[in-house]
């Protein structure tokens, strides 16, 4: 199973001066439960972000420039790369752009997370894709100050590139 994890704001802005803008308690505990124990993808730069690898699970970084190595951290040069290497295991793009625009035609389970703001001046965006590739389902909401909505993305059959 390929599946893509992101949380968005209303306008579609991911990211903002190389970090993501909003801080929301327990908006990351879905990314922390659906990757644990399986395998997350990431762009160079959304790794160095993090500054580690995460822990207890397989941390695959996407580079043409640096070459991250340990336990549970290994470096490919394409997201193909890393499909090979998981084979038959759940295998979970983590961003940024590029990755998730090469991962769009091939995903079969978006979790995207709709951050209930407008994000001025964002630089990184979720890339376009044709909803009607999707069945689409509404989940819990949460949050603190800023609100946040979860939505799963399951593709229909056939449309897979
Ligand atoms: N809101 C969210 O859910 C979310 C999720 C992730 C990231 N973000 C945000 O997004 C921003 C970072 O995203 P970004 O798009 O700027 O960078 P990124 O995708 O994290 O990293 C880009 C780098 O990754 C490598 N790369 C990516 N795709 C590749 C491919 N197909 N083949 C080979 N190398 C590839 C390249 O590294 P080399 O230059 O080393 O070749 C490229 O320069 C940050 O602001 C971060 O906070 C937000």
């Amino acid at each position: 199973m390929l599946g893509l994890i992101v949380a968005r704001s209303k306008n579609n802005v991911i990211g903002k001066n190389g970090s993501i803008p909003w801080k929301i308690k327990g908006e990351q505990k879905q990314f922390r439960e659906l990757t644990t124990g399986n395998i997350v993808v990431m762009g160079r730069k959304s790794y160095e972000e993090i500054g580690h690898p995460l822990p207890n699970r397989q941390n695959i970084i996407v580079s043409t420039t640096k070459q991250y190595t340990g336990d549970n951290l290994v470096t490919v040069g394409s997201l193909q790369e890393a499909i090979d290497i998981a084979g038959d295991r759940d295998i979970y793009v983590a961003g940024g752009y590029r990755l998730f625009a090469e991962a769009l035609p091939l995903v079969d389970k978006m979790y995207i997370t709709e951050v209930d703001m407008i994000v001025e001046d964002g630089d990184v965006f979720f890339p376009e894709f044709d909803v009607n590739e999707f069945e689409i389902t509404v989940g819990e909401s949460g949050g603190d100050n800023i609100r946040y909505t979860r939505t799963t993305y399951t593709r229909k059959e056939k449309t897979k590139k």
